[in-house]
């Protein structure tokens, strides 16, 4: 692949300049100026647009077609988010105003203000930070936060709960924050009441918390919180809630209401900006009353004269999580998005992704293995590559065809796995159009398994050594 400059030509250009303007050259002192032009592309207008088209449909997105990559969510975002974040007074802000001058960034502060209101009430939680800049992020703040209430208390807690179900952030995100990660083996796919309640009594005082994934990393919805919430309280430990699929359960049920103590969102996720390859995101997050004196700062205040200010006084706070104020454009996105939807909206949204992932999984069930059968699943399921099938291959096969994979091996208890997350947005012909490919796919390894292991054939690349590919990146071009 050819980068920009391949199509140098010199002498070349895309631009015009207003000979009558003055030039930067005659403004700069003469020994700021350089010595030789920069070594940059002399391309028309066309060769750039046609390199960067070319370029992008070399890329598979979710314009293009079906991306139900499970856990990440790759969902489509109406462009309406996208139209409301470039807005001018949005885009053109510079960062440093609100907190220069709080009263020439109020719409700014407004949005911030509005959006933790709403929040809390989609949640049940007493209020949100929106510092974090993804979920990942947010789980580190939520168990550094965690962490603060119980020195708060003079206590010395150091083992975090995180079943074996739950996504890999979470137990990375309580190493960092410096606890030791307690496995918890999972039954019938859900956290099994009688192993939190053993562990309670194994570690006793030593217990900080629980960190659950719910609906957990088997698309599978908990269905014994009251006793697994019980368990934890009898000594004062803290419930953390991973709700980056928070698009499973919208309008159906509110984290605080259930006992929780901490939630992060992935806002990036659930309300209007694509995940899937990586960012920018946000994850916001929410807290229960014991909590609130240790969030992040700053904070937003509707003052009384219903102005809004940014609040720095908060002694037991656990300071600055992140820059600013967190990804300032995902969070309008997902204001823009919940506005756009209200509540039904929301409510429908979640009902939808669960419906498709459900109707998919049972179309699927004589074509792959799944596991939990028998169980409706939340926005994703499971399933293993069936008769010996690799679930790589059958993700390569996928892709010849036009179709992004699901994520694959991951979780990792589950043998062969792929992971499909339709999202609430698909029709009923896009799902069916996957199932065929999958049927496809899969009779075709049955019959000739050679013909899966060389996919995909047509593509701009075949199949990667991704370690390589990930670690050792080449991002410059030899020019000599
Ligand atoms: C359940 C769950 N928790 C945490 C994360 C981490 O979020 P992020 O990739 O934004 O750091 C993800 C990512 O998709 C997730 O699915």
């Amino acid at each position: 692949m050819n980068t920009i400059f391949a199509a140098s030509v010199p002498g070349r250009r895309a631009w015009t300049v207003n000979s009558q303007a003055p030039r930067a050259t005659d403004m700069l002192p003469a020994g700021l100026l350089r010595a030789n032009p920069p070594r940059l592309p002399q391309c028309s207008e066309l060769d750039v647009v046609r390199h960067y088209t070319r370029l992008s449909q070399m890329n598979y997105h979710v314009d293009a077609n079906f991306y139900p990559l499970g856990s990440c969510t790759m969902k489509y975002n109406p462009k309406f988010m996208e139209y409301v974040a470039q807005l001018p007074g949005f885009a053109r802000l510079h960062p440093l105003l609100a907190q220069l001058d709080g009263r020439a960034a109020q719409g700014a502060l407004h949005v911030l203000y509005e959006i933790e209101q709403l929040l809390c009430e989609l949640t049940g939680m007493k209020a949100f930070t929106l510092q974090p800049m993804a979920g990942a992020n947010g789980e580190f703040t939520g168990v550094t936060l965690m962490a603060a209430y119980h020195k708060a208390k003079g206590r010395q807690r150091n083992i975090m709960l995180i079943p074996d179900a739950a996504h890999g952030t979470n137990p990375a995100s309580a190493s960092l924050a410096g606890f030791t990660v307690v496995n918890l083996e999972s039954r019938d796919g859900m956290v099994n009441p009688e192993a939190v309640a053993k562990a309670v009594q194994e570690h006793g005082e030593q217990v900080a918390g629980l960190m659950m994934t719910c609906p957990n990393t088997l698309g599978l919805m908990e269905t014994q919180l009251p006793r697994i919430v019980e368990a934890l309280r009898a000594v004062d430990a803290l419930l953390y809630y991973d709700g980056a699929n928070m698009n499973a359960i919208m309008g159906k049920m509110r984290v605080g209401d259930a006992g929780f103590d901490v939630v992060h969102l992935n806002v990036h996720k659930t309300f209007g900006t694509p995940h899937g390859g990586g960012g920018p995101g946000a994850g916001p997050v929410g807290v229960s009353e014991k909590l609130l004196p240790f969030l992040p700062l700053p904070r937003v205040r509707r003052m009384e004269d219903g102005t809004f200010a940014l609040i720095e006084d908060a002694p037991q706070s656990v300071g600055h999580i992140g820059p600013f104020y967190g990804s300032f454009g995902v969070i309008i996105k997902a204001l823009a998005y919940i506005l756009r939807l209200g509540g039904e909206g929301l409510t429908r949204a979640s009902e939808h992704a669960v419906l498709n992932a459900n109707y998919l999984k049972k179309r699927l069930e004589d074509v792959l293995e799944i596991p939990f059968k028998e169980r409706h699943c939340a926005h994703e399921f499971v399933a293993s590559a069936p008769d010996g099938l690799r679930a790589l291959d059958i993700a390569k096969a996928l892709l010849e065809r036009g179709i992004h994979a699901p994520t694959v091996y991951f979780p990792l208890i589950v043998h062969e796995c792929l992971m499909p997350e339709p999202t609430e947005t698909e029709s009923k012909q896009t799902l069916d159009s996957f199932v065929q490919a999958m049927r496809d796919i899969v009779d075709t390894g049955r019959t000739n398994p050679e013909a899966l292991h060389e996919a995909p054939t047509r593509l701009p690349v075949r199949r990667l050594d991704e370690t390589s590919a990930a670690r050792h990146m080449v991002l410059t071009e030899d020019m000599s």
